[in-house]
């Protein structure tokens, strides 16, 4: 038996790309370890969507050097954005990788390594290729599991001018609507609950297969897939999000209550320099729209500070926009260059201190209004779907509301796989405290 040890930088999609790697190389003898020492081969699955997460991944490639060094033998692959973005200049600062392979190249991983088996001289292949074949493994999660993710389109054509993602994931393309239920009905025989759809830019599914079946068609086609009792999707651009979609959350059942909307900025200004297509107006009004179809939803989002040219105005008017809208959750990043980007050959960068200060303060905001919104929640009674016993306590569970809200309650493992009933007992910033209430749902 060979063992493989694969480290996920990144987003879900990479989350979800690494559990396809592992599908493929099973094929291939490998299984998977979370013990490096036992490993034969080593992924490192890596993600250059900020500054820092490439340099987290570049000192995670370091690290492998002694690892070589002690155990010859093992193979050592990266993949994802960053070899995508490095190609076979990682090789110069790290001569020992075996194989390095693009985003788009991910089901060629088999042949790769049986190359590099016989022969242990390295490969590279990070060509870009138009079909999805990369997304169409089907990785039937471990017994037990509660919930996957399903990839529906690769790329992104929208080319925001701080974004690198369309440079390393490439252009648009969606999967086929079949492939994509069929693979989803074969999940749900398997005892999945819940589905997540994932793609840079789910709003936009369908465009390049131009048959007129658009997101909307296809959330009503998985709603009525047996079995699978909740959906979510990530992510989108709010400009993409269209009337028939929000509409699906007062139409479809399984869709969760929760939308992950990431709006970037408040100000119209730098919306523009940042290539968004809409404004914060814009933005309000289809939060507004959501809240009248679904008028539990969850609202959480992305937020930049310090795009090139932000003053102190542009910032408040994001902070105005939060105040309005009041997000249930806000990831927050300060602005780094990103090389091919529009963004990064722009004057006018702001100053790191002026970054950091922008981003504490926001976060302190944001922390009240995430706190104020789990507190509203005491009292009330909740569904739960449980995922699997508590981090916390050997003597809990844990779920999640359809909102994506973490709740612990005592209970036992019997209860995995269930939807309950739970009543909030206390708020936390990141999670919730219930009872579970016993009965039907
Ligand atoms: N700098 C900072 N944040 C970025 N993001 C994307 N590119 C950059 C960048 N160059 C953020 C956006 C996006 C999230 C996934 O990462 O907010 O929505
Ligand atoms: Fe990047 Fe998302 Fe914009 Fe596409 S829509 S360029 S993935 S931020």
């Amino acid at each position: 038996m060979k063992y493989l040890y694969i480290q996920t930088f990144g987003c879900q999609m990479n989350i979800h790309d690494s559990e396809q790697m592992a599908e493929l190389l099973r094929g291939e003898g490998y299984r998977k370890t979370d013990d490096i020492e036992k490993a034969d081969m080593v992924i490192v699955n890596t993600c250059s969507i900020r500054e820092k997460a490439e340099q987290k991944a570049h000192s995670q490639i370091g690290r492998f050097r002694n690892l070589k060094k002690a155990r010859p033998h093992v193979l050592i692959g990266v993949g994802g954005c960053l070899a995508q973005q490095w190609k076979e200049k990682l090789l110069d600062k790290a001569p020992f990788i075996d194989i390095i392979f693009g985003t788009h190249n991910i089901h060629k991983l088999p042949e790769l390594v049986r190359d590099v088996e016989k022969t242990r001289a390295f490969r590279v292949e990070t060509s870009f290729h138009n079909e999805t074949r990369s997304l169409g493994v089907l990785t039937l999660p471990d017994n037990g599991c509660v919930k996957a993710y399903v990839t529906v389109m690769q790329g992104c054509d929208n080319y925001c001018a701080f974004c690198v993602v369309p440079y390393l994931r490439g252009r648009e393309e969606s999967r086929k609507a079949v492939e994509i239920l069929n693979e989803i009905e074969a999940l749900a025989d398997h005892g999945i609950k819940e589905v997540t759809l994932l793609g840079q830019n789910v709003n936009s599914y369908g465009k390049t297969l131009g048959n007129g079946y658009g997101f909307s068609n296809m959330l009503k086609d998985i709603g009525r897939i047996r079995g699978i009792e909740r959906m979510r999707f990530t992510t989108s651009q709010p400009r993409d999000l269209s009337v028939d979609i929000i509409k699906c959350f007062g139409e479809v059942d399984a869709l969760c209550e929760h939308i992950h909307l990431p709006v970037q900025s408040g100000s119209d200004r730098i919306l523009e320099k940042m290539n968004r297509h809409y404004s914060s107006r814009d933005y309000f009004e289809k939060i507004v729209r959501l809240k009248e179809i679904c008028p539990r939803i969850s609202i959480t989002s992305d937020v930049i500070v310090g795009f090139p040219g932000e003053t102190e105005r542009d910032f408040n008017e994001t902070l105005d926009l939060m105040e309005s809208v009041r997000f249930d959750n806000l990831f927050s990043f300060k602005y780094s260059d990103r090389p091919g980007t529009k963004a990064a050959l722009m004057g006018d960068k702001v100053a790191e201190e002026v970054k950091r200060d922008r981003l504490m303060k926001l976060q302190a905001v944001q922390e009240t209004y995430t706190f104020e919104k789990n507190k509203a929640m005491e009292g009330s009674v909740v569904k739960v779907l449980v995922e699997g016993r508590s981090k916390n306590s050997s003597e809990d569970v844990m779920g999640r509301t359809s909102s994506n809200r973490i709740v612990n309650f005592r209970g036992n493992s019997d209860l995995v796989g269930k939807t309950v009933r739970a009543r909030i007992t206390e708020a936390y910033l990141h999670s919730l405290r219930g009872e579970l209430i016993e009965g039907q749902v």
